[in-house]
């Protein structure tokens, strides 16, 4: 098996200028010991797919805790469980054994009623490939979520825009997927999680299918959500550029957390300014 952490310690590329060792990335104090319960808690979840006669333990014992306005990265080789961790955690599935929080929820004990507004209200997800509607505009792609919501059409106009605005796509409000670009068409996707005010954004590999420059725009959008709005963000990648720019790091291995590191803050911070020419592995 691969040494996980040595993904993330591979001495960096052209972005890193002079910085070979990536050991100065992570801050190597303990984070400070909280008395209140974590925003977010997985205690020693389980999950088994059963096919048949077979069984796929796809996470066997997951323990995190995330505290509210967090902004961290999942990383991990293919089949390690990042996507099915980030299932639970919006309850787009469930778990097999263990328990999960959320702000003193305990999401298993929810009836389905309560899982639908646990879907459409505490939590966003933006996805590798966009799921955008073709053929429909930016301003109606982000106004869906708020008919299912029975917003008013002039609510659901002023929110739909201002999500859009907070994007920075106030000036493509009637363009549809194919008239934009792979990041717009990210960051519509991205207006499309926030416009019901979710207290998580979960975005699994939300630059996977972008190039370096859209990649960079879209993780500087989500960046600033996390930073000005509060919002807590949890977001898979492959990309260890991705993965420095959120402030932890977490890794999975076949379906544990074997490392849990701090981005220190001198690192992750204004980092935009010179990253624009980034490669990703
Ligand atoms: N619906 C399913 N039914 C059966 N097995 C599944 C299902 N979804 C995932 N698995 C299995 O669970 C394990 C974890 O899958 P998961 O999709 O969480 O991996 P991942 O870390 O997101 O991988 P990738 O980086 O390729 O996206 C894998 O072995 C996978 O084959
Ligand atoms: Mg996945």
């Amino acid at each position: 098996m691969t040494d996980p952490m040595s993904e993330l310690q591979k001495p960096l590329q052209e972005t890193d200028r002079g910085r070979a060792d990536a050991s100065h990335l992570f801050d190597s104090s303990p984070s400070s010991p909280t008395q209140k319960a974590p925003f977010i808690a997985l205690r020693d979840v389980t999950k088994v797919y059963r096919m048949g006669e077979y069984e796929v333990h796809a996470l066997r014992g997951m323990s995190i805790s995330i505290d509210r306005g967090e902004m961290l990265a999942i990383m991990g080789p293919s089949g390690s469980g990042k996507s099915t961790m980030m299932n639970i955690l919006g309850a787009l599935d469930q778990f097999t054994g263990g328990s999960y929080f959320l702000d003193d929820t305990d999401v298993n004990g929810l009836d389905p009623d309560q899982l639908a507004e646990f879907r459409n209200h505490r939590v966003g997800f933006v996805f590798q490939n966009f799921n955008l509607l073709p053929r429909t505009t930016a301003l109606r792609q982000v106004e869906m979520p708020l008919i299912y919501a029975g917003v008013s059409k002039s609510d659901r106009m002023r929110r739909a825009r201002k999500a859009l605005e907070m994007v920075k796509l106030g000036d493509r409000l009637y363009h549809r997927p194919n008239e934009l670009s792979g990041g717009q068409q990210q960051r519509v996707a991205i207006a499309r999680a926030l416009v019901n005010e979710p207290s998580i954004i979960l975005a699994d590999e939300p630059t996977g299918n972008l190039d370096s420059k859209s990649g960079a725009e879209v993780i500087q959008v989500i960046q600033q959500l996390n930073q000005e709005q509060g919002i807590t963000v949890i977001l898979v990648t492959h990309d260890r550029w991705v993965a420095q720019h959120t402030r932890r790091v977490i890794i999975l291995t076949d379906g544990l957390a074997v490392a849990d590191e701090r981005i220190a803050e001198e690192y992750w911070l204004g980092r935009f300014a010179s990253s624009s020419g980034q490669e990703s592995d």
